[in-house]
C-alpha cells in the first residue's frame, strides 16, 4: 500500500505511557527516526471492551502506515494484549511483508521467570489487560511452572493522565491496589508493572511494596529486545530511516502533551495535534 521508502519507526501509545519506553528505545537507538504517537484524547484505554481498544489501536496503526512507518511499536500493554493479535492475523497482510507491529508484552514474559526464585509472579496492569489474560498465557509458554497473580488497578492511569499521580489522594489507590495482589499470594518476589504508565508512580508503588520484592519496568527489556530484533531482520531494519529526527503527535493539546511529555523524555517534545 505504501511505497519501500525507509521511515520512522512508530511507538504508539492510548497517552503518556510509551515515553518510559521511548526513552529507553531512543537511549540505545538514537540513530533512527521516530514518531511517538499518543492517543491522548481517548486515553485511558484500559477500562474499554476489546472491539473499542482493537478499532482504537489499528487506526492510530493504520495513521503511523501513512506516516511512512514501517515498524511499529505499541508502547502499551492494553493495546498489545487485546489488539496486537488481530492486528497481526487479519490488518497487516494487506500492508504486504514490509510492514510489521509488535508489542511489550512478549519481551517481559520470555524473560521474566529468569528472576524469580519463588516462582510467585505478580502483575499489577489495566483492567483490559488483566481480562485479556495476555500475562498467564504468554508466562505459561515459557514457565509453566510460575504461577503469576493479577490485579487490575483501573484507577492509576486516569491519575496519571490527570496529572495527580503525585498527589496524595494518588496513595490510597497504589496502597489498596498493591494490598490487594499482595493478599492473593505470600509468595510473590517480583511484580511487573504491566502498563508503560506505571513507571511515572515508580516511587509510590515502591512505598508499598516490601523491600524483598523486585518491581520490573519495562522500558530497558523492550528496548533490549527491539535492539535484537533490528539485527535478526535486517529486510525490516533497512526500512527504518535514520535522520535522529523524533516527532510527535498527540490526539489531544500539544501544550499539555509537551508539558507534560518532558517529565519523562529529556529530549526536546515538541507535539503536533492530530485530527482523528
Ligand atoms: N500505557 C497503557 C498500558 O500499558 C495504558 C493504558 C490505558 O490507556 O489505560 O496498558
Amino acid at each position: 500500500m505504501t511505497d519501500n521508502a525507509p521511515g520512522p519507526i512508530g511507538i504508539f501509545d492510548s497517552g503518556y505511557g510509551g515515553l518510559t519506553v521511548f526513552k529507553e528505545i531512543a537511549a540505545r537507538l538514537p540513530d533512527y527516526d521516530y514518531i511517538y504517537f499518543g492517543d491522548n484524547a481517548r486515553a485511558p484505554y484500559g477500562i474499554r471492551s476489546f472491539d473499542t481498544i482493537y478499532k482504537y489501536t489499528l487506526e492510530c496503526v493504520r495513521h503511523l502506515f501513512a506516516m511512512n512507518c514501517h515498524l511499529i511499536i505499541l508502547a502499551c500493554n492494553t493495546a498489545s494484549a487485546k489488539a496486537l493479535r488481530s492486528i497481526q492475523q487479519h490488518d497487516l497482510d494487506a500492508y504486504g511483508p514490509g510492514h510489521r507491529v509488535l508489542g511489550v508484552i512478549r519481551p517481559t514474559t520470555e524473560m521474566i521467570g529468569n528472576v524469580t526464585r519463588t516462582k510467585h509472579i505478580g502483575i499489577v496492569a489495566t483492567t483490559g489487560t488483566v481480562q485479556s489474560q495476555s500475562y498467564v498465557v504468554e508466562i505459561n509458554k515459557f514457565f509453566p511452572e510460575v504461577k503469576v497473580f493479577q490485579q487490575a488497578c483501573p484507577m492509576w492511569v486516569p491519575l496519571i493522565e490527570n496529572n495527580e499521580h503525585n498527589s496524595p489522594g494518588a496513595d490510597y489507590f497504589v496502597e489498596k491496589c498493591v494490598a490487594q495482589l499482595l493478599e492473593q499470594s505470600g509468595r510473590i518476589d517480583t511484580i511487573i508493572l504491566g502498563c508503560t504508565h506505571y513507571p511515572l508512580m515508580l516511587e509510590k508503588i515502591r512505598k508499598y511494596v516490601p523491600a524483598h520484592i523486585q518491581l520490573i519496568v519495562q522500558g530497558e527489556i523492550v528496548a533490549d529486545r527491539l535492539v535484537d530484533y533490528l539485527q535478526r531482520h535486517p529486510e525490516i531494519e533497512g526500512l527504518c530511516s535514520k535522520g535522529g529526527r523524533y516527532q510527535f503527535f498527540t490526539t489531544e493539546t500539544p501544550e499539555e502533551f509537551d508539558a507534560k511529555a518532558r517529565l519523562f523524555y529529556s529530549g526536546e517534545v515538541h507535539s503536533r495535534h492530530f485530527e482523528l
